[in-house]
């Protein structure tokens, strides 16, 4: 595919827009800078320096404009929105690990929240700013242990300090949105969309985040080392980090269009048959990797949720947003990604990022199609 046909997709929309993505250097944010660049935006970034090594971001070198910031410094943020003077903003920057929210539990709070606040109350007044999306977590609803997927009318909360600073967050945006950029005053009293979305846990290459199963799994591997897998049993929604950037990217072309219905909170999670237990997801990827050795354990010394689904079926109808890869694929791409990367020294994030979109035209999803009368429609 070549870069005009990339530029073509979500209807050209992000073709030379300046695009700030907050966390622009973690696992998430430099997936979504390659996409963004790859398809023509003027990419910004603003972040701490990444928060790990190897470190996704580093390893792409993607050209952006990178601003090194905290978020909870409100003043260096605002200079950055006021000199890029973006027309979408992205907000991923957090403390975003639930094991380490234990252990800095005051970090994590202003981070996530006062971060966020910061970057809205920027918004209020930032030249040509036109659309925001807040990123927050399937884990920001009220768990219940629910057989039942959590919709986005389900109650928000949070056990854990990281779960309730990302339904903290989810409290906030909604607040904002309804005092500061309301919907029905969109267009004359002011000129902001503001939505949140909500996706699963994003697998993929280029995550080394501490506790998280695929890291930890990877940096086992790479060492010939046996590890320990915590809480076998739980249930997730397992997704490739390029599923839920796909919503995030058709959510915030919807809100570039001027389309204030979709100026909401939205859920962008995998098929039902993919929510699996992480036993099954380490088995998966075993079959991808044979170096991989582990011991499943019998309990967990910090509490976590056992079972969490997301119900997409709103992002499914209003947003004609659907998964292209099944878990199966997106398990198959993450041992392909982390072999290249181990045994070849070699990155293949634009690669699978072409395939995926090869997948996504092959499915006919709107996003995808490259004809723009068809990408232009409602
Ligand atoms: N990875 C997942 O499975 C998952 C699931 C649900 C939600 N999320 C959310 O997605 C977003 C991105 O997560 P990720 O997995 O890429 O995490 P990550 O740790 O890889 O990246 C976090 C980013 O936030 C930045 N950051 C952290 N603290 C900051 C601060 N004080 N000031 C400025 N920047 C700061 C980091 O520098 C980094 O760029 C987060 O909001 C996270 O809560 C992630």
């Amino acid at each position: 595919m070549d870069s005009l046909e990339m530029n073509e997709l979500f209807g050209r929309i992000y073709e030379n827009k300046a695009v700030l993505i907050t966390g622009h250097t973690g696992f998430k944010g430099s997936w979504l800078a390659l996409w963004l660049s790859q398809i023509g935006a003027k990419v910004i970034g603003y972040a701490l320096p990444p928060p790990t090594s190897p470190s996704h971001a580093e390893l792409l070198g993607i050209e952006c404009l990178s601003n090194i910031g905290d978020i909870r410094d409100s003043e260096k943020l605002k200079n950055v929105i006021h000199r890029h003077k973006p027309e979408i903003i992205f907000h991923l920057a957090a403390q975003p690990l639930v094991r380490a929210s234990y252990k800095n539990p005051v970090e994590t709070f202003s981070t996530n929240i006062m971060g966020t606040i910061n970057l809205l109350e920027a918004c209020k007044d930032a030249p040509g700013l036109k659309a925001v999306v807040i990123v927050t977590s399937d884990k920001c609803y009220e768990n219940k242990e629910w057989l039942r997927a959590y919709r986005e009318n389900d109650p928000l909360g949070g056990y854990d300090p990281y779960s309730a600073s990302k339904g903290c967050v989810e409290i906030i945006t909604s607040s904002y949105r309804h005092s500061f950029f309301p919907v029905d005053k969109y267009g004359s009293h002011h000129s902001i969309l503001l939505a949140s979305a909500r996706a699963g846990n994003a697998i993929g290459g280029g995550d080394w985040a501490q506790d998280r199963l695929i890291p930890d799994i990877v940096r086992a591997a790479s060492r010939s080392e046996t590890i320990l897998i915590r809480s076998p049993k739980a249930i997730r929604p397992w997704q490739h980090v390029l599923e839920l950037l796909s919503g995030y990217l058709m959510l915030g072309q919807k809100l570039l269009e001027a389309k204030p219905q979709f100026a909401q909170a939205w859920n962008f999670g995998p098929r039902q048959e993919d929510n699996l237990d992480v036993k099954s997801i380490v088995q998966r990827l075993q079959r991808h990797w044979k170096t991989i050795n582990y011991q499943l354990s019998a309990k967990d010394d910090l509490h976590e949720a056992n079972l969490l689904k997301l119900d997409s079926s709103k992002a499914n109808s209003n947003l004609n947003w659907t998964p292209v890869w099944t878990i199966d694929e997106a398990i198959e791409m993450t041992g392909e990604w982390y072999r290249s990367f181990y045994e070849h020294n070699e990155i293949i994030s634009e690669q699978q990022l072409k395939r995926y979109i090869q997948a996504a035209k092959q499915k006919n999803l709107q996003w995808a199609e490259t004809n723009e009368i068809f990408a232009n429609q409602a």
